[in-house]
C-alpha cells in the first residue's frame, strides 16, 4: 500500500513570535511512500535530494517506526518539492511532517496529532513551522516538558501573502548563529507583547494591528545583514500598504501580508524590485493561506 501526503509551505515567526508563531500557505510538497525491501528515494520533479539514509523524509519516517518499536526494512519515497529549499518557507518541516504522517499512515495511524507534532518538533528543533504544516491556518505553539501544545485559528480569506523570495539560500543554522545568546528584558517584553497582540489580531481579524504587532527586536535586525536587498524589500512592501512585513522563518524570504484585493501591490512591487540590482535577486510570489494543513490520501 502506498500513501500520498501533501504538506503546505509555512511562514514562521510572523515577526515577533520567534519560534512560536507560524502560518500555512497555498504551496505544497507532495510525497508518496510505501514499505519496500530497500531504500529507494527519488524526486519526481528532478530536484536534487539526498537518496540515502540522510534523506529527511526517510529519517522522520524511521523515527516513527523506532518510536513504535517496529522494524523498518526500507521505503520507496517519491517527492515533489515546489517549496523552495533554504528560503524560510518551511521546506524541511514539510519533509519532516510528510515522513511522520506517511509512516504513521503505513502503520495504521497509531500516533495522535500531539505525539506526531512532538516528534516533528524534536527533529526540527522548534515547533513554529511543523505545527502549521500539520494543522494549517495560523498556529501558536509551545514546547513544554517534552510535549507540544498548539492553538490554531483559520486565516481569513481576505488575506493574501506576498512572498519576496531571493535567488539565494540562507541556512537556518547560519541565521540562528547570527543571533545574540542573551536578550535584554526590554527586548523580551517588546516581543512577547507583540506576539500576543499578533495572535489576538489574527483571532479577531483585526489586521490593521499587524503593523505594530509584527515588529520585532529579537532576530530580524541580526538577520537582515545576511539578506542583501532585504531592507529595501521591507520599504517597498510597507510603502505599498502591506498590513505586515517580516522575515519569513529564518529568511531569506521577506513576507508581506496584504489584502487579497490589493492587486496593485503585486504590480507595483514587481516594478520596484526591478529598480535596484540587489532587489532584482527577489522574485515575488502571491500565495493564499492554507487552512487545511497536511493531508494524507
Ligand atoms: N523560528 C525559526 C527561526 C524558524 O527563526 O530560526 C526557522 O526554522
Amino acid at each position: 500500500m502506498a500513501v500520498k501526503i501533501l504538506v503546505p509551505a509555512t511562514s514562521a515567526n510572523v515577526g515577533a513570535g520567534f519560534d512560536a508563531l507560524g502560518l500555512a500557505l497555498s504551496l505544497h510538497n507532495t510525497v508518496t511512500m510505501e514499505e519496500w525491501d530497500k531504500l529507494d528515494i527519488m524526486a519526481s520533479d528532478g530536484s536534487l535530494v539526498p537518496t540515502g539514509t540522510s534523506n529527511l523524509i526517510y529519517r522522520s519516517a524511521k523515527a516513527v517506526y523506532e518510536q513504535l518499536g517496529k522494524p523498518i526494512k526500507g521505503l520507496r519515497i517519491r517527492q515533489e518539492n515546489p517549496i523552495p529549499m533554504a528560503r524560510g518557507l518551511g521546506s524541511s518541516s514539510a519533509c519532516i511532517v510528510a515522513g511522520i504522517l506517511g509512516a504513521n499512515a503505513l502503520l495504521g495511524n497509531p500516533l495522535t496529532k500531539r505525539q506526531m507534532l512532538t516528534l516533528a518538533t524534536s527533529i526540527e528543533g522548534h515547533p513554529d513551522n511543523v505545527a502549521p504544516a500539520m494543522l494549517g491556518g495560523f498556529v501558536s505553539s509551545v514546547f513544554d516538558e517534552g510535549q507540544v501544545f498548539t492553538a490554531r485559528k483559520e486565516i481569513n480569506e481576505e488575506l493574501a501573502f506576498a512572498a519576496f523570495i531571493p535567488n539565494f539560500k540562507l541556512f537556518t543554522e547560519k541565521a540562528r548563529a547570527a543571533l545574540p545568546k542573551t536578550v535584554d528584558r526590554r527586548d523580551a517584553v517588546y516581543n512577547l507583547s507583540r506576539a500576543a497582540l499578533a495572535t489576538a489580531a489574527f483571532c479577531d481579524g483585526d489586521y490593521e494591528l499587524l503593523r505594530v504587532a509584527t515588529k520585532d527586536a529579537l532576530h530580524q535586525q541580526y538577520r537582515l545583514p545576511l539578506i542583501p536587498g532585504g531592507e529595501r524589500v521591507f520599504e517597498i512592501a510597507w510603502d505599498l500598504g502591506a498590513y505586515a512585513v517580516y522575515i519569513s522563518g529564518a529568511g531569506p524570504t521577506i513576507m508581506a501580508v496584504v489584502h487579497r484585493d490589493n492587486c496593485e501591490f503585486f504590480e507595483k512591487a514587481e516594478e520596484a524590485l526591478l529598480e535596484q540590482p540587489e532587489t532584482m535577486a527577489f522574485s515575488l510570489r502571491r500565495m493564499l493561506a492554507d487552512n487545511t494543513g497536511a493531508v494524507v490520501e
